[in-house]
């Protein structure tokens, strides 16, 4: 694996970059941002390079990360434009940025691939899907999942689905928060320090994830056996469930979904 390039070094781009460098050696890394100092920051933390600008990034690199947001691809690619030969694979993390609209802006046939990544691929916990566009060499999505397996899970889709893969993805670390932090409020209303709710409530989240993962089982077989008549959980699932909480997370992953498409 030659030189790797990160041009956008944010929330989703540096939490790319720590998997990155927990697979591959740290030198082979460069980092450019807008704001150098966060490329430097991040660079001092894994030892990996920073670049002044973002040619310099790109130049000779084997994989090119776009971490920037999606109405910054069209410039960062007109940038980079002069140093691309057509071998170097581009990365694109943005949401609502079709990999065929991409295509139209490069001189080259570079290949392209479009991945949808969530933040806690930073500790090893976070999942990507790979979409790579059809002229894309075979065996360049393999060597890009290996590069990315310290993230988490890895996984690939297509074009089609990749609005709702980056929503469900992407936007669950989010709604999960709002979610462990409702707990955690519950938990203090009865009585808890708020630390301990917290925690707790973290754990419990995680651990109901690991259970539906492992065990293989629908959520709902889950969800019953947990709920033994006239107790607790389903006094609070009703509670739940009159207020519509399954309509309201499905509504979210739908208008998420639309307001990605609409990013690009
Ligand atoms: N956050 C998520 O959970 C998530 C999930 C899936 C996909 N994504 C995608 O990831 C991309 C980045 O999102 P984010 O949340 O990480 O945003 P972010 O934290 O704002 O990161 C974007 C980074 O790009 C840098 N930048 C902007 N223009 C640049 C340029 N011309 N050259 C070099 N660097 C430039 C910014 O630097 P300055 O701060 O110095 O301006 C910033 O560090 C987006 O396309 C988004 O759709 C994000």
């Amino acid at each position: 694996m030659g030189k790797i390039a990160f041009i956008g070094t944010g929330n989703m781009g540096g939490a790319i970059v720590r998997a990155v460098c927990a697979k591959v050696e740290a030198e082979q890394v460069y980092l450019a941002n807008r704001g150098i100092e966060k490329a430097q920051a991040l660079a001092e933390e894994l030892g990996c390079n920073v670049c002044p600008d973002n040619l310099s990034a790109a130049r000779d690199a084997e994989f090119i990360f776009l971490g920037v947001k999606p109405w910054q691809i069209r410039e960062v690619i007109r940038e980079i434009e002069p140093v691309l030969t057509g071998m170097e694979t581009l990365v694109s993390m943005a949401a609502g940025v079709p990999a065929e609209a991409m295509a139209e802006l490069l001189p080259k046939a570079n290949p392209l691939i479009r991945i949808m990544p969530n933040t806690p691929c930073a500790i090893g916990e976070g999942l990507v899907l790979t979409a790579p566009h059809p002229s894309c060499p075979e065996e360049k999505a393999p060597e890009l999942e290996q590069l990315l397996s310290e993230c988490g899970r890895v996984g690939r889709t297509d074009e089609e689905h990749a609005e709702a893969a980056m929503t469900v993805g992407g936007c669950t670390p989010a709604f999960t928060y709002l979610f462990i932090e409702a707990l955690s409020d519950g938990g203090v209303r009865a009585g808890l320090k708020r630390s301990e709710a917290m925690l707790w409530a973290a754990q419990a989240v995680a651990g109901a994830a690991k259970m539906v993962m492992e065990s293989g089982q629908h959520p709902g077989a889950l969800k019953d056996a947990v709920c033994s008549p006239k107790g607790a959980t389903m006094e609070g699932i009703r509670t739940l469930e009159m207020n519509a909480f399954r309509g309201a997370v499905m509504d979210a992953v739908l208008v998420a979904a639309k307001r990605s498409a609409g990013l690009g």
